[in-house]
């Protein structure tokens, strides 16, 4: 194929490979992104033509947009995620792996002609400040202009990125198709997409993505999950950093100290909401503010503490659940400029999910584009639709969310979705408790990922469909941090999700997450108490403000800390699933010894540990 290169793009190196994914692939034309507004709207239109967008009242949702899925790509497809090292045992047994030649051969035969009749985006991208340190950049060619317009607001794109790669530098190729060419004179559909094939894949060594067949999400956006975490999981690794499923927050105390904090949880636990938690009204000059909501490249400074950015740029995030009630910021940022994918549309033009507002609207057209009224019997939102929306919108962004040199971290906050078993909040005894703890999490399933939803499963630091090699290598590669970085963060564990016996939710959530947080950053600033519990240090209630919040009762908090000594022995038990069943052959040895440390533990631990006076041992 002959290309017409623009003059901006000096590197050789770049210009060999879009030559050669445009020769396999034989687009229509190519286009390349410049990363401008007039470009942007461009694409926008062309989405509108094609039917896959349609434009929401401008009036109520400003330069906004809907997109709705083929009903079959609505989620990430972690059995067709592949890490295709070169060894198999460098992918580890939590990821699938076929031999990198292999798959090398089948994605030929499938991106051969794959982009025929369509055009072919060329997306350079910085994932990270641009310049910055920590960065990294990226080059996605794609054949959907969606991907191309929401890659747009998720990471910095636009042709100044192929300054910083002059004429030979490095960066992560990634080659995206819908798998659905175009034969002459064949009718596109509005979400194209292959039903038969999809795959998503990675080649480590080669810091290399390949994605299939799909056009949703983390499956097609290949900045933020493949990039951001699998790939860069090895540069981290290879180069003495952490690359982490991660929010990044700032807590400013009414004195002016601020302390940012980083935090775990597996897909729609809630980190969006927690990334920009409003104070209760009684935490008066207390400010929360938001970093990162999703990803966290952590880097150790000059002066031995660790640095952090938020690689991405803007939010793609769960819209059922979000409102003014559980997370005015987000809203906020979602006014305008924003695209939604798989929500409902109001006959005003505008959009609806399950939980935005108190009252459903009388009628809604879903996210399958059918008519719906509240008495219908399925949601009219997907329960895993999305927005992507500039960061740079919330009212809560950082002052330093840009500052190429990362915002210090002075404590990691691991959570799951755990309906029983884990209290409220512990402290790890120490960083290697702390690995251990955050290694053995589990989380109940959610619509994020396609299957079943509700079920425990072990999810080490919220990066089990993430890390792109052997989870136990990885776990090495924490306690190796902890060991060369002397002055790393305090680690901590929360729930959320405790049910009471009638399957409620003990704790309130949201805005009063603030509580726990404001303990966590105490003890990390010295300020706060703690006991001594089987699993670490627990605040008491008296440790906790409550103001504002005084009717929920000691006997409450009491239930949400309580240690039930079967159910740990159970659920630690349940570590050899993965340690033994799966890891064995890499796991850390310290891992047996702090395993058998945490069951003496519990076994000289009363049957219920709770903060009653009479259940504290003595
Ligand atoms: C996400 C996820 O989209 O974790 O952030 O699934
Ligand atoms: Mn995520």
């Amino acid at each position: 194929m002959n290309l017409n290169f623009p003059d901006y793009i000096k590197s050789k190196k770049v210009k060999k490979w879009i030559l050669e994914i445009a020769d396999l692939t034989k687009p229509q034309d190519v286009h390349f992104c410049d990363g401008s507004q007039e470009e942007y709207d461009k694409l926008c239109e062309s989405l509108v033509q094609s039917g896959t967008f349609k434009k929401l009242n401008p009036e109520k949702r400003p330069n906004s947009y809907l997109a709705l899925s083929d009903p079959e790509d609505v989620a990430r497809v972690e059995d067709r995620t592949f890490i295709c090292s070169r060894r198999k045992s460098d992918a580890g047994p939590t990821n699938n792996w076929i031999n990198p030649n292999e798959m090398k051969e089948r994605l030929n035969k499938l991106f051969d002609g794959c982009m025929e009749g369509r055009t072919m985006y060329v997306i350079p991208f910085s994932m990270g400040p641009l310049g910055s340190p920590i960065a990294q950049i990226g080059i996605e060619i794609s054949d959907s202009a969606y991907v191309a317009a929401n890659m747009r607001i998720m990471t910095r794109m636009g042709k100044e990125v192929y300054e910083y790669l002059d004429t030979d530098g490095e960066f992560v190729p990634c080659v995206h198709s819908v798998g659905a060419p175009l034969k002459k004179g064949q009718q596109d559909v509005s979400w194209p997409c292959n039903k038969d094939n999809k795959y998503i894949v990675h080649y480590p060594e080669e810091r290399s993505i390949w994605s299939f067949g799909s056009g949703y999400g983390g499956n097609a956006l290949l900045g933020k999950k493949c990039f951001a975490l699998r790939i860069a999981s090895n540069m981290a690794r290879d180069e003495g950093w952490l690359a982490e499923h991660m929010l990044i927050l700032g807590v400013e105390s009414p004195e002016g100290k601020k302390t940012y904090v980083a935090g775990a949880f597996p897909s729609a636990c809630g980190k969006t909401n927690f990334a920009m938690l409003i104070p209760p009204k009684a935490f008066e000059g207390w400010k929360i503010t938001t970093v990162g909501d999703d990803i966290a490249w952590i880097k150790p400074g000059q002066d031995g503490k660790l640095y952090a950015i938020n690689p991405e740029a803007g939010f793609f995030g769960v819209a059922p659940g979000t409102s003014y009630a559980t997370n005015p910021n987000a809203m906020e940022s979602i006014k305008e400029n924003t695209i939604f994918t798989n929500v409902a549309l109001t006959p005003e033009g505008d959009v609806w999910w399950e939980e935005m507002t108190k009252e459903p609207p009388p009628e809604l057209t879903d996210w399958r584009g059918n008519k719906w009224t509240p008495d219908s019997d399925k949601p009219a939102a997907h329960p895993n639709a999305r927005f992507t929306a500039p960061a740079r919108q919330c009212p809560s962004i950082d002052e330093k969310w840009e500052d190429p040199a990362g915002v210090p971290i002075s404590a990691f906050i691991f959570g799951g979705r755990r309906s029983e078993t884990v209290p409220l909040v512990f402290q790890a005894v120490n960083w290697n408790f702390g690995v251990y703890m955050a290694a053995t999490m589990g989380s109940e399933t959610t619509a994020a990922a396609a299957g079943a939803v509700g079920k425990v499963r072990r999810d080490p630091m919220a990066m089990l469909p993430f890390l792109g090699y052997h989870m136990a290598d990885y776990f090495n590669h924490w306690l190796q941090f902890g060991r060369v970085n002397p002055y790393h963060p305090r680690m901590f564990f929360v729930n959320w999700f405790r049910k009471d016996v009638n399957g409620k939710f003990i704790w309130p959530g949201f805005g009063e997450n603030m509580r726990v947080l404001k303990w966590v950053v105490d003890r990390v600033n010295g300020y706060a108490h703690a006991l001594e519990s089987p699993l670490g240090w627990m605040p008491r209630y008296d440790d906790i403000q409550w103001d504002g919040l005084e009717s929920f009762s000691q006997k409450q908090f009491n239930d949400l800390m309580t240690i039930n000594r079967e159910n740990w022995k159970e659920e630690v038990m349940s570590h050899d699933e993965l340690f033994v069943g799966k890891l064995y052959d890499k796991l850390p040895k310290e891992f047996i010894h702090m395993r058998e440390l945490l069951m003496s533990s519990l076994w000289r631990s009363p049957k219920k540990w709770g903060l009653e006076p009479e259940d504290i041992p003595t």
